[in-house]
């Protein structure tokens, strides 16, 4: 089974040394000798990885607790095996069940890679019908939604009001607790995917003073969400089928990431049996920060505060004293380019010949071109990412930056749904629970108030 990931970036230091030894070579399997206790254990390999277990049985005594691994971030551990989703980050590769991605931004609709992503092949044309029909009929929200929206601050950021509104959610339909019915448990999902434009629309309709504007059945996913973000007195809404392909090829590229912090987040609370919305929300609320789905409204802010091209050297300057980072470059996996933002690139062009050329791409240009020939960027392979080019189309086609992370979340709902579903199924996976090394205070008796200095 191939890895997913990449190997270590130019800066990390290698933590083990090359001993030789006089075993024979072509063996699937460590050696491993303690040196504390001069033995020597041989670990199985399999798909490139040890299993971390196999390492308790190296102690220095009986009593001993044996071995582990210490791994913040959990930067080089496989937690889970996977079908789902595979990234070369060296070679700049993002396949979806054996599909690469540039295939699918070409010749496929959000609502198909939602299905191919759930359910391992792509659907034939009755099973697509039938697919999009259930989560065309499942895009209203119970009414009393709308009073648990309206019930936020006037200024409430929208991804504040998706983690709450999703969790809650779960009070509406009890059934969802029973996550090992199959068939409950795929109307749940069917739920989750229709509702989350429904939801985010609210949220921004909310937040503006506009009246929501209900589903229209009769147009696609994203044209709807459209639709419910920004018709006003129309009798039907129509949206532009630029823009409109240009968000569903977006949603294409944001359904899934493998082992990303949101998708940690949804399985590490799943593995407690909550019902998935609750647990979708966790990964809402893993999403929100700026490091990950909040990056590209990050980006956006960035490149106002940069204010004109002028000025990119004097940020470059910042970014390498180390006063600021880059938003939008650098990614944990690709060391090379994020496929994903080459796409992005093009469907930039093809959305600003509607709605005209958005003023910061100049900065973001500007931007790449000095980092992508500076030592600085070069040496630790930092190069634009998803978000650096995703927010000024945004931008351009109207959505305010708040609602950035918010269009991430959206598509990302079907990624963590098919996450959450392996991991539930997955024979091998438990409540998750790392280990962790102690560097606190020895054990140490009590200290009454007054004897306390
Ligand atoms: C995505 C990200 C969190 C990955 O972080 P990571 O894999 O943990 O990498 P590190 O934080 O260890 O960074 C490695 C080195 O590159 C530097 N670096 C990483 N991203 C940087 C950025 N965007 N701007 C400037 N320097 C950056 C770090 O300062 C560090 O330098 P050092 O070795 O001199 O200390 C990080 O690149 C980042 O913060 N990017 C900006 C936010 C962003 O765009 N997020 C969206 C991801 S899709």
């Amino acid at each position: 089974m191939p890895r997913s990931g990449s190997s270590p970036g130019a800066k990390e230091a290698p933590v083990a040394r090359v001993a030789t030894n006089d075993r024979p070579a072509g063996r699937e399997s460590l050696t491993i000798t303690d040196n504390r206790t001069g033995k020597a254990y041989e670990v199985p390999i399999e798909n490139g990885t040890i299993k971390a277990l196999a390492l308790r049985d190296i102690k220095v005594s009986p009593e001993d607790f044996g071995l582990m691994t210490y791994d913040p971030a959990f930067t080089n551990t496989a937690h889970c095996k996977s079908r789902i989703t595979m990234i070369d980050g060296d070679k700049g590769i993002l396949n979806y069940r054996g599909y690469p991605i540039e295939q699918l931004a070409e010749h496929s609709t959000y609502l198909e890679v939602a299905y191919l992503i759930l359910n391992g092949e792509l659907p034939d044309r009755r099973q697509q019908e039938e697919w999009v029909h259930s989560i065309t009929h499942h895009t209203f929200l119970h009414e009393t939604m709308k009073r648990f929206i309206e019930a936020f601050r006037y200024d409430a950021h929208p991804m504040g009001i998706m983690v709450s509104a999703v969790a809650a959610l779960s009070t509406f339909y009890k059934e969802a607790s029973n996550i090992f019915d199959p068939v409950g448990r795929r109307s749940q999902m069917v739920r989750l995917i229709a509702k989350m434009p429904t939801l985010a629309a609210f949220a921004y309709r909310a937040s503006v003073g506009l009246p929501f504007v209900y589903p229209d059945n009769d147009l696609s996913y994203t044209g709807n969400f459209l639709n419910m973000l920004f018709r006003m007195a129309e009798a039907k809404y129509r949206p532009n089928p630029v823009l409109e392909r240009a968000l569903d090829v977006l949603f294409i590229l944001h359904a899934d990431h493998e082992q990303n912090c949101s998708t940690l987040a949804m399985r590490a609370v799943g593995s407690s049996h909550p019902d998935p919305y609750s647990a979708v929300a966790a990964g809402i609320a893993a999403l929100y920060g700026p490091l990950h789905g909040g990056a590209n409204e990050m980006v956006l802010r960035m490149l106002k505060e940069i204010r004109s091209k002028d000025c990119v050297p004097e940020y470059i300057q910042r970014v390498k004293q180390g006063q600021t980072r880059l938003m939008g470059f650098g990614h944990r996996i690709y060391k090379n380019y994020d496929p994903r933002a080459r796409i992005i690139k093009q469907i930039a062009d093809q959305v600003f010949e509607v709605t005209g050329r958005n003023p910061l791409l100049d900065i973001a240009l500007e931007l790449e071109r000095i980092a992508l020939q500076d030592d600085y960027f070069v040496s630790r392979k930092l190069y634009p990412n998803v978000d650096f080019y995703s927010g000024l189309i945004y931008q351009s086609m109207g959505f305010p930056v708040e609602t950035f992370p918010v269009l991430f979340a959206i598509p990302r709902t079907s990624g963590w749904l098919a996450q959450w579903e392996e991991m539930l199924l997955d024979p091998e996976q438990k409540i998750a629970r790392p280990r962790q090394v102690y560097a606190g205070a020895p054990r140490r008796d009590y200290i009454q108030m007054d004897e306390r200095v």
